[in-house]
């Protein structure tokens, strides 16, 4: 479902080939390492390990049940969560359904995720008169951002709508750790419907386990597919062979550019606004997993053809610090046809011809040809050619990036699984909040 084009690139087969005996030793270990769960490898057969493992089997008809149930009661669920336990279900949600989707069940809101005080005042007069519930996810069950916004949103709906004792109880979800931390803790004494996060699954890989896939259901994307196509990805991905496993060929293509060409950065780019969160939880997962030790690439990202109006200038002409990844797709979810106006007054009857989505392809090869060119902007472009944006879609490409983020921070030798850099900020703002040890 994902084609990796290196055509733009500026790479030769022979270029990956010589790293086959490292990607050969690394792949293995991480396969030995799902049977230890200190390795937090749990993700890697998550695809099949939700069918046939019981304890999943209940999580997941659990889930089933209680989202039709939110769907029939509330407007709006609050999903409260920051990095891993936020981005995938945001990413999932948006890039299926799109932003303007009038048939969702319900619609989802996100917070936890910031401390503006301006963010959460507006959001809490927004839901003021509305019915919502709140899905708080947290794996450590200690992170401030998410602890501040459910004791907020708590307070709303306890004391200020005075929603009945039952009512909240089945308005709130917790999805933690199995048994520790403060957030499970409370869960267990309010009676409060919980969700686990596996031991062996880290935030920004737990996308398939119910951190990700209970906001996925009450909004009401179709989970089954979600997995559906995340077991593709797996069966496509188990190949230790760089030419014959999609994720480890573009893994080691950004590897070779960074290590090989001096490129230090690696833009995503998109042509579709409702990959945008999609961008944002691609970034987070390579961000935190590789930018360690002084290594690793910078991932950001572009949304084109909007950004080809400020950042293209820098791409085409600025310092070559970078390369890009151009997602581009064969069938667009929904498409518009252009009118023909009698007198063409606008003088646009030319593009007529053209779907909206015709337009769209056509100026992504016109801006591949402009930054990858030669004689051009000399920006080496790796092509990942999608069929389609749908909910398999989603669990292919959340799976593929997972498999080849793994495989490229162990290339660079970190640990893909850890973030202690993120330790060092929290360290300082207790210090200045007075926080007792
Ligand atoms: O990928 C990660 O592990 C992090 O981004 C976490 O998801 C994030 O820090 C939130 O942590 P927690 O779920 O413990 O609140």
């Amino acid at each position: 479902m994902i084609n990796v084009d290196l055509k733009n690139a500026q790479i030769k087969i022979e270029d990956l080939l010589k790293y086959q005996d490292q990607v050969t030793t690394i792949h293995q270990k991480l396969e030995a390492n799902i049977a230890n769960e200190d390795e937090f490898c749990g993700w890697i057969d998550m695809p099949l390990r939700y069918e046939r493992d019981l304890d999943y089997q209940a999580s997941w008809q659990k889930m089933n049940t209680l989202a039709l149930k939110l769907q029939e009661e509330v407007d709006i669920l609050l999903v409260i969560g920051i990095g891993g336990s936020y981005l995938g279900s945001r990413a999932a949600i948006e890039m299926v359904q799109g932003l303007y989707n009038q048939k969702a069940p319900v619609k989802v809101i996100y917070c936890g995720n910031t401390l503006s005080s301006t963010y959460v005042s507006q959001l809490l007069e927004y839901l003021t008169d509305k019915e919502f519930a709140i899905n708080v996810i947290s794996k450590s069950g200690t992170t401030t951002e998410p602890a501040i916004a459910f004791r907020l949103f708590y307070d709303l709906m306890v004391n200020i709508q005075k929603k009945a004792k039952d009512v909240v109880r089945n308005r709130i979800i917790v999805t933690t750790d199995k048994e520790t931390g403060i957030l499970h803790q409370l869960a267990k004494d309010k009676g409060y419907q919980t969700f686990v996060v596996p031991n062996d699954i880290g935030g920004r890989y737990s996308v398939l386990t119910p951190v990700g896939i209970f906001p996925m259901l009450v909004a009401g994307l179709d989970v089954e597919r979600v997995m559906i196509g995340a077991q593709k990805a797996y069966q496509e991905c188990k190949n230790d062979k760089i030419l014959a496993n999609p994720a480890y060929k573009y893994a080691v293509s950004r590897y070779y550019l960074y290590q090989e060409r001096n490129k230090s950065v690696e833009i995503l780019a998109t042509y579709e606004t409702q990959l945008q969160m999609f961008a944002e939880w691609w970034k987070q997962l390579f961000g935190e997993s590789e930018g360690k030790e002084n290594k690793g690439l910078f991932p950001a990202s572009v949304l084109f053809t909007t950004d080809l109006h400020s950042l293209g200038q820098f791409i085409q002409e600025g310092s070559k610090i970078f390369f890009e990844t151009v997602i581009t797709l064969k069938e667009p979810t929904l498409d518009v046809n252009i009118p023909k106006f009698e007198n063409d007054e606008d003088q646009l009857n030319y593009l007529t011809k053209y779907s909206l989505n015709e337009i769209n392809y056509k100026a992504c090869q016109a801006t591949i040809a402009a930054h990858s060119g030669y004689q051009f902007g000399n920006v080496p472009n790796i092509i990942l050619e999608w069929e389609k944006i749908d909910s398999e879609m989603f669990g292919f490409a959340a799976y593929f990036f997972m498999r080849a983020c793994a495989m490229s921070a162990s290339l660079l030798q970190v640990n893909p699984f850890n973030q202690p850099g993120v330790e060092v900020y929290k360290k300082n703002m207790f210090e200045l909040l007075g926080k007792n040890k």
